[in-house]
C-alpha cells in the first residue's frame, strides 16, 4: 500500500495503478462502515484508492473541527489489511493553499434538511470532493447511504460538472442495536450511547407505520417526533420525509422517499435515515 501526501507523489502513484480505479473518500477515524465501502470498491475495481482528510471547510464555525477524532496509524493499518492500493492523506496546506478562492456549490439539493441546519457544510463537501476527484481521477467513487443527502448532492455535482466517474452508494452499516456506525459515536458516554439507539427506534417505528399503510408524511414525521420525545437525553433537530430524488418535503408518500433525521444526544449531533417506498 502506497501512502502519499503531496500532489506530485499522488500523480506518480496514480499512473502506476491498473484501472478501473475505485475511490473511497473519508475523514478518517475509520470504522466498519468505511471499510464496507473499501470492500465494495475492491469487489468491482482493479485498484482501490482511499483518502483521509479532515476537511475544515465543511465544518460550521460553531462545530469543533479540532475535536474531530483522528488516528492515522490505526486508519492506515486498517486500510492496508483491507487491501487498499493507494492512500492520499494531504495536509490542509496542500488542499487549501494560501489564496484559495474557488468553490463548488450545488444549489437546490443543498438547501433543505442538513443544509438548512448547516448552511456552509455542503459547499465544503462538494468543493473538497471535486478536488479529490480531480486529483485522484477514479473511475468509480463510493459513498455511504448513511449520509443520504451528501450522496445525492455528490451525484448531482458529478453529473453537472461532467466528471467521468460512476457514483456508487452503499448501505448503512449498523451496530447490533441499530445505531448507524459513525466516527462521532466515540463522543458518546455509555449512557448517551444507549440513548443514541433512539434514532434507529424512531425510524423503525415510522417504517412500521408506513408498512402498515400510513402514507401521510406528517403522520410518519410525528411517529419519529413521539419516539424521540420518550428519550430524555435526546433533542430532535429535524425530521424529514422527502421525495428521494429532489429531497422536497412530501405531503403523501407515493413513491421512493427518504425519511431522515438529526438529533443531539448530549453535545453530540447524530444523523440517520431510512429509505421507504
Ligand atoms: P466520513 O464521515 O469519514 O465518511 C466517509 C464515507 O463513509 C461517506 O461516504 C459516508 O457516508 C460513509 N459512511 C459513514 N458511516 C457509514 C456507515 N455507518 N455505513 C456506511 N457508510 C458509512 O462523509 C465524509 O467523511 C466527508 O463528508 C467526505 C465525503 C470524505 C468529504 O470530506
Amino acid at each position: 500500500m502506497k501512502i502519499v501526501t503531496t500532489l506530485p507523489e499522488l500523480r506518480a502513484a496514480r499512473h502506476t495503478l491498473p484501472g478501473p480505479i475505485g475511490f473511497v473518500p473519508t475523514m478518517g477515524y475509520l470504522h466498519a462502515g468505511h471499510i464496507s465501502l473499501v470492500q465494495a470498491a475492491k469487489a468491482d475495481c482493479a485498484s482501490v484508492a482511499a483518502s483521509i482528510f479532515v476537511n475544515p471547510t465543511q465544518f460550521e464555525p460553531n462545530e469543533d473541527l479540532a475535536r474531530y477524532p483522528r488516528d492515522l496509524p490505526r486508519d492506515l493499518s486498517l486500510l492496508e489489511t483491507t487491501g487498499v492500493d493507494l492512500v492520499w492523506t494531504p495536509s490542509v496546506e496542500v488542499m487549501y493553499p494560501p489564496g484559495f478562492q474557488t468553490w463548488v456549490e450545488v444549489e437546490k439539493l443543498t438547501r433543505p434538511q442538513e443544509g438548512e441546519i448547516r448552511p456552509g457544510h455542503f459547499r465544503g463537501v462538494t468543493t473538497v470532493v471535486a478536488k479529490l476527484f480531480n486529483t485522484v481521477s477514479p473511475d468509480r467513487a463510493y459513498f455511504g447511504q448513511k449520509d443520504a443527502q451528501q450522496a445525492a448532492v455528490i451525484r448531482q455535482m458529478t453529473k453537472d460538472l461532467n466528471f467521468p466517474i460512476e457514483i456508487v452508494v452503499c448501505p448503512t452499516l449498523r451496530e447490533a442495536d441499530g445505531l448507524a456506525m459513525s466516527s462521532r459515536n466515540t463522543y458518546l458516554n455509555p449512557e448517551e450511547r444507549q440513548a443514541a439507539t433512539v434514532l434507529f427506534r424512531a425510524l423503525t417505528a415510522a417504517k412500521v407505520a408506513y408498512d402498515s399503510g400510513e402514507r401521510e408524511a406528517e403522520k410518519l414525521r410525528t411517529v419519529v417526533r413521539e419516539t424521540v420525545a420518550t428519550e430524555p437525553l435526546a433533542k430532535l433537530q429535524y425530521v424529514s420525509c422527502a421525495d428521494y430524488d429532489m429531497l422536497e418535503e412530501l405531503e403523501t408518500v407515493r413513491a421512493k422517499a427518504l425519511l431522515s433525521m438529526a438529533l443531539y444526544v448530549g453535545k453530540t449531533r447524530l444523523i440517520d435515515n431510512f429509505v421507504i417506498g
